[in-house]
């Protein structure tokens, strides 16, 4: 065979391969279609991305600096497509599908399902490994195999009871005090703050002292400011599983990369962290009574199988859970305050009359805070800053006469099912009465869906609760706020929702 026959016959080879390849491809995104093909939902606008272009197109992009307030977020467009196409709608993304969902049967048959294996969370969440860098893992939040999550849950719940959340008020009293001294800076210098980026500082404050008692208290550290960007760069991956390239495409080929250095270099410094303790427990030193000497005993106990790496996913999944969400639904209740003046009225009221000026705030201070329990719920149910989860569909399986196939990924739109007008009366008000306990129109249990239900419900849900009623009562003793005029009350979406302007406003003293 001579030189010239060899090559053509190299690239013959080459070009019947790639044929074979794109005719698979081919194939496979019609078999997807075809199997998906009984639900509604949006018109695939691109053969091969099916609506992802479209949702690229019409959503704010999470990789921008510069949000654009013309459009909205995807949980926004999501939410609108269930008045066009109706509770369970199916969007294609190239191979991938999500089938979008806030039908009432199929929430509870999958968030109440006695089978662990009929509706697991899938193997290939995003947020377990990112971009082949594992992050939150195994944690609590994401730990697939049904056994060993069940083992991690039974350690966490003692935790996070009532009973033990006696360190955690101790920290809502010390971080509400280094939140005030920064409010304070606010008033003094009379500028627009950003309420938000305190807020976030505060959360992490707090979740740091309870569950690991590391002191971050200079709310303005170096440890925060890793945590803020571990945090937004974690969320831009995340909300990048819209654009499925986002995985291999040369474009991001940066992103990825700073990511996955951002992953390592957070797991790091929990990794020391853990690592100092756990010399301290096997040296028999006097160790806090905390989360992670919880966790470390767990881990020293071979019986339980927590290995090392386990722990640092559970460092990760604690700021990861805790931060974020509280911080943004603070950061929507302050919204709403600025915008009702009528409202904060009634928290002040609230306040002055239940604590007074009191510094410390017990647990029983904060049992006495009713309506700003109702506020804090309202805005839990309107801007559900976790706006949707994801379960994997094992078998096929017929809820309600709508057939979910095999092996489909259905996403539960709490965002949706908490703000339906089917079910809620003026869903797009804020209206904190609706909670009010005295009230005989009591908001239905699956338009009440933030800290999700079932087996795997928030485990830091009271613990949440109680954090954001002491920062909310420290405020309102002391201050008020003015909203700046550029406020536009919209939603933004990175990971989680949050105002999208990041509640920019002034502080005044009250008093
Ligand atoms: C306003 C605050 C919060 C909201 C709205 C919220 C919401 C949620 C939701 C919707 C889930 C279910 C996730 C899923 O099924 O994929 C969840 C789970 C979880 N949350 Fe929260 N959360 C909040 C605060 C917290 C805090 C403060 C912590 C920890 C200190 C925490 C720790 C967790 C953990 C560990 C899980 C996983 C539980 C399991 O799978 O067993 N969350 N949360
Ligand atoms: C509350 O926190 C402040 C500031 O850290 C501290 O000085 C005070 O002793 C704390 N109060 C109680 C009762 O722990």
């Amino acid at each position: 065979m001579d030189l010239m026959t060899a090559v053509s016959l190299a690239g013959a080879l080459f070009v019947t391969l790639l044929a074979v390849t794109f005719g698979y491809f081919v194939i496979l995104l019609l078999l997807v279609h075809a199997k998906y093909d009984h639900l509604p939902g949006p018109k695939r606008t691109s053969f091969f991305f099916g609506n992802a272009l479209e949702i690229a197109k019409a959503t704010r992009s999470p990789v921008s600096a510069e949000p654009d307030a013309s459009k909205i977020s995807s949980y926004e467009l999501f939410y609108k497509w269930f008045e066009e196409y109706g509770d369970t709608y199916v969007m294609f993304l190239m191979h991938n599908t999500l089938t979008m969902t806030r039908n009432r049967a199929i929430l509870k048959t999958i968030l109440t399902a006695t089978d662990p294996k009929a509706f697991p969370k899938s193997e290939k969440l995003k947020a377990r490994y990112i971009y082949g860098v594992r992050c939150m893992g195994d944690g609590l939040a994401t730990a697939v195999d049904h056994d060993v999550w069940y083992v991690h849950r039974k350690i966490m719940d003692p935790m996070f009871h009532r009973n033990h959340l006696q360190l955690a008020t101790d920290a809502f009293n010390s971080t509400g005090d280094s939140f005030l001294k920064s409010l304070q800076k606010c008033v003094e210098s009379g500028e627009t703050c950003q309420l938000a980026q305190l807020l976030h500082y505060a959360t992490l404050d707090v979740i740091m002292k309870t569950m690991f008692s590391f002191d971050t208290s200079d709310l303005d550290s170096e440890f925060h400011k890793a945590s803020v960007h571990f945090i937004k760069e974690f969320f831009v991956a995340m909300q990048l599983v819209f654009i499925p390239t986002a995985e291999y495409n040369p474009l991001f080929s940066n992103h990825r990369k700073s990511v996955r250095n951002t992953i390592t270099s957070f797991r790091d410094r929990g990794a020391q962290i853990i690592k100092a303790r756990k010399s301290a427990i096997c040296n028999n030193e006097d160790v806090p009574n905390d989360f992670l000497t919880t966790i470390l005993k767990a881990h020293l106990d071979p019986s339980t199988g927590y290995d090392f790496e386990t722990l640092v996913d559970e460092f990760i999944t604690m700021i990861v859970a805790g931060m974020e969400t509280s911080a943004n639904t603070l950061a929507f209740i302050f919204m709403e305050l600025g915008r009702r003046p009528d409202l904060y009225e009634r928290l002040t009221a609230e306040v002055d009359d239940a604590i007074g000026q009191k510094a410390f705030i017990s647990n029983e201070d904060i049992s006495k805070l009713k309506f700003t329990a109702m506020l804090i719920k309202e805005s839990l149910r309107k801007y559900a800053i976790a706006p949707a989860i994801i379960r994997n569909c094992a078998k096929e399986t017929t809820v309600d006469g709508i057939r979910l196939p095999a092996d489909s990924n259905i996403v539960l739109h709490i965002l949706g099912a908490n703000n339906d007008k089917k079910f809620i009366e003026d869903a797009e008000v804020f209206n904190p009465d609706r909670f009010n306990p005295q009230n005989d129109e009591r908001v239905p249990v699956y338009s009440f869906l933030s800290f999700s239900l079932g087996a795997r419900n928030c485990v830091g849900q009271v613990f949440a609760q109680m954090e954001m009623k002491v920062m909310l009562a420290k405020f309102a003793q002391h201050y008020n706020l003015i909203l700046d005029e550029s406020e536009t009350f919209q939603m933004g979406q990175t990971g989680t929702l949050h105002p999208l302007n990041g509640v920019k406003c002034r502080i005044v003293n009250r008093h």
